[in-house]
């Protein structure tokens, strides 16, 4: 905990050699806990992706969940998304490297994965009751050690630094870019999220697909809303909101 910027995140640190999903561990947690409290693993056996995708947790990455607990409506659900791809991309910024936030919230690097987010919400009667923000990042470790399924689409910041990164310094960074862009979205300052996130977007102005439970949609990403929606332009210039899906790029 030592040298911590930051008042609200990382108040409490559980740290785990190896643990099934910090995910898991922090929403049995959840209620129990002070908002701010960080699960930590070295490796999780059951790394959970979304969609039900099962997450790849090497040994010197960084994953870890943290538990929230915002007054805000169920809707918001989708900001809180896009506070974590941008805090996660500004604190690799800091280590020299052009990361770019993929919409919802994947963070990429030269269009490689470096970090995945899974954010789950526990809500009742449209009140969030808490937020579990997972984080999954691929720091140390070699993209020969990728399963062969995500390796060609993946990377890692001791790949793209060439050299180990100070895992510590960096979590470090990374807790006071998070408590930072909190801070502002619960004080309602949004528009400021939105705009820094596209300046960091990878997605704004590509081609995509965008599937969602009931649609699928195709056309051109050109912006967000104040909501965190990806609006995409379709051929006969429809403008499409879409505050929840799975995006790929379609050129
Ligand atoms: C994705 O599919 O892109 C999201 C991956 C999220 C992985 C992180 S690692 C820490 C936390 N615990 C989990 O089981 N998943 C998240």
């Amino acid at each position: 905990k030592a040298g911590l910027e930051t008042s609200l995140l990382g108040r409490e640190i559980l740290y785990y050699n190896e643990v099934e999903s910090t995910n898991s561990i922090a929403k049995e947690l959840a209620a129990k806990c002070p908002e701010g409290t960080v699960v930590i693993a070295e490796t999780q056996k059951k790394g959970r992706g979304r969609m039900g995708s099962e997450w790849q947790s090497l040994p010197g990455g960084i994953w870890f969940s943290v538990i929230l607990k915002p007054s805000v409506p169920l809707e918001y659900t989708a900001k809180i998304t896009l506070v974590a791809g941008l805090a996660v991309s500004k604190a690799m910024r800091e280590l020299g490297v052009d990361a770019r936030i993929k919409w919802p919230n994947d963070v990429l690097i030269h269009g490689k994965k470096v970090c995945g987010i899974l954010t789950e919400v526990d809500a009742e009667v449209e009140k969030i009751d808490h937020v579990i923000l997972g984080i999954g990042i691929n720091a140390n470790v070699r993209q020969s050690e990728f399963r062969e399924e995500i390796r060609e689409d993946s990377t890692s910041l001791e790949e793209e630094v060439g050299k180990p990164i100070d895992r510590i310094a960096f979590m470090k960074q990374l807790l006071f870019e998070l408590e930072q862009q909190y801070i502002k979205f619960t004080t309602q300052k949004f528009s400021d999220i939105v705009s820094e996130w596209i300046s960091l977007s990878d997605t704004i102005g590509k081609e995509v697909t965008v599937t969602t439970p009931v649609k699928i949609i195709e056309g051109k990403a050109v912006g967000v809303t104040d909501k965190g929606a990806l609006l995409v332009k379709t051929k006969n210039n429809v403008r499409e909101e879409i505050i929840a899906g799975r995006c790929r790029y379609s050129k």
